[in-house]
């Protein structure tokens, strides 16, 4: 069953003084004081990488590879299904088999090798803007804390205690030091080991030897970014992006101007693959599965554009301007007003955020893996500044999100009960269309060989 776990919509006012901080897969908190807008530090755009590796980050990297290795492993007898197609070229492909989808062991090696080792969007600088905030998420079984520090740049740790494990911070919110609720052990906002306890008699203990476990974390626009692999060597986000970023920067999608309005977690019963092959299909479903949202774009003229880790969808509006009292027709309908009717672009960023950009309105949403047949989809809704005191405008445009969302849920959860069936194994890509897709299965594919 479909999940509609929540719909946040912090009004516009509080939001000026109060930075909303959902984060997917964690609790909510409050936040613990109120900031002033001109409190705001400058968002940083450094790489944060450890600059010298100590013995418990060689020892960490060594469990992680030893994870990735016991999943290939030929002890195990198990091995990922041949996937004939990857390759293409794909007026000849076939989708990757249905055991992809379905075998808990291919999910396994997809958290250790395409979300252990790609840039990953994780949140926005609003959540942390001020010193000393902070917020939580998960990604797989991997916990992980952002902070701003008292140094003003971003960081990124494993939310991982030194001493037992526990989670040193929950949710969001402010805060001058960490501290384990464990325990007591205590961390600056820099991951720093700070002081513990009754730890009198203790031998061979330095606490240089403490610190959180960092993560590197980098932004792109006001967008953060984090890379779970502790070996990681590659480029930075924005050379990463490369082509792609640069597109997405000329279709606006990283305009200052636009503000946090609301955010929704949908917890969906299907592989997070079939929700990320749902946004990539080049528009295919759209006329069957979104009629209202059709009424409003000039679907014949639906196109796709693809960069290295970064793929695009564009749709010109509808020649007329649609009559209908649909909540998603009408917002389109606004935006189209508003500007110069190029209508919407969607961007698709290897491996799980997209970006949904409108004249006025902006939506970002990543697509977190729960279990081979789960995944959580967080989305943070953005109104561009001119109409962020319209209300209803706002209420239209997440009422319309909402119904197109709750479409394409019914139809996901549809697909994984499809390949579950012995009856499915691979299907056809329809490669006028649904050639976004073929390119999102070839870098899921080459992440898991490599
Ligand atoms: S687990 Fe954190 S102080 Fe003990
Ligand atoms: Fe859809």
């Amino acid at each position: 069953m479909a999940a509609y776990v929540s719909l946040t919509n912090t009004s516009l006012e509080q939001q000026a003084v109060q930075p909303s901080c959902q984060q997917p897969l964690a609790a909510r908190q409050p936040a613990k004081r109120v900031r002033l807008a001109n409190q705001r530090p400058k968002a940083t755009a450094t790489v944060d990488r450890p600059k010298q590796e100590t013995a418990a980050e060689q020892s960490f990297a060594k469990r992680m590879n030893s994870n990735y290795e016991a999943v290939d492993s030929s002890q195990s007898g198990w091995r990922l299904e041949h996937w004939s197609s990857a390759d293409g070229p794909v007026e000849e492909a076939s989708t990757p088999p249905s055991s992809y989808y379905m075998d808990p062991q291919a999910f396994q090696l997809e958290t250790r090798k395409v979300f252990a080792r790609n840039w990953l969007a994780v949140g926005h600088t609003r959540q942390v803007a001020g010193i000393g905030d902070f917020f939580t998420g998960r990604l797989g079984d991997v916990p992980y804390l952002v902070t701003r520090g008292t140094d003003g740049e971003l960081h990124a740790f494993h939310n991982v205690c030194r001493h037992h494990a526990a989670a040193v911070a929950h949710g969001c919110g402010t805060t001058q030091q960490l501290q384990c609720p464990y325990h007591g052990w205590q961390y600056d906002l820099q991951g720093k080991f700070r002081g513990a306890t009754r730890t009198k008699g203790i031998k061979n203990f330095r606490a240089a030897d403490q610190a959180l476990m960092p993560i590197q974390l980098d932004t792109w626009g006001p967008f953060i970014f984090l890379n779970f692999d502790p070996k990681y060597q590659g480029p930075g986000v924005e050379e990463w992006l490369a082509t792609g970023g640069q597109a997405m920067h000329t279709y606006g999608m990283d305009n200052p101007d636009f503000m946090y309005a609301a955010s929704a977690d949908y917890d969906i019963d299907c592989n997070w693959k079939v929700y990320n092959d749902n946004y990539l299909d080049g528009g295919y479903h759209v006329p069957f599965a979104h009629p209202a949202f059709t009424e409003a774009l000039d679907i014949d003229n639906y196109h796709s554009k693809l960069h290295e880790v970064v793929s695009f969808q564009v749709s010109p509006l509808a020649q007329q301007e649609p009559n209908s009292e649909d909540p998603i027709v009408r917002s389109i309908t606004e935006n189209r007003r508003a500007g110069g009717g190029e209508g919407p672009k969607f961007a698709f960023v290897y491996p799980n955020f997209m970006i949904n950009k409108y004249e006025l309105w902006m939506d970002t949403f990543t697509t977190i893996p729960l279990a081979v047949d789960k995944c959580r989809v967080h989305f943070d809704y953005y109104v561009h500044r001119s109409k962020a005191d319209d209300k209803e405008f706002v209420q239209q445009m997440i009422e319309g999100e909402n119904i197109v969302q709750q479409e394409d849920v019914g139809l996901c959860q549809e697909v994984q009960k499809g390949l579950q069936s012995p009856a499915y194994d691979v299907g056809r890509y329809v490669p006028s269309t649904e050639f976004p897709m073929f390119h999102f299965h070839q870098q899921v594919h080459r992440d898991l060989m490599r």
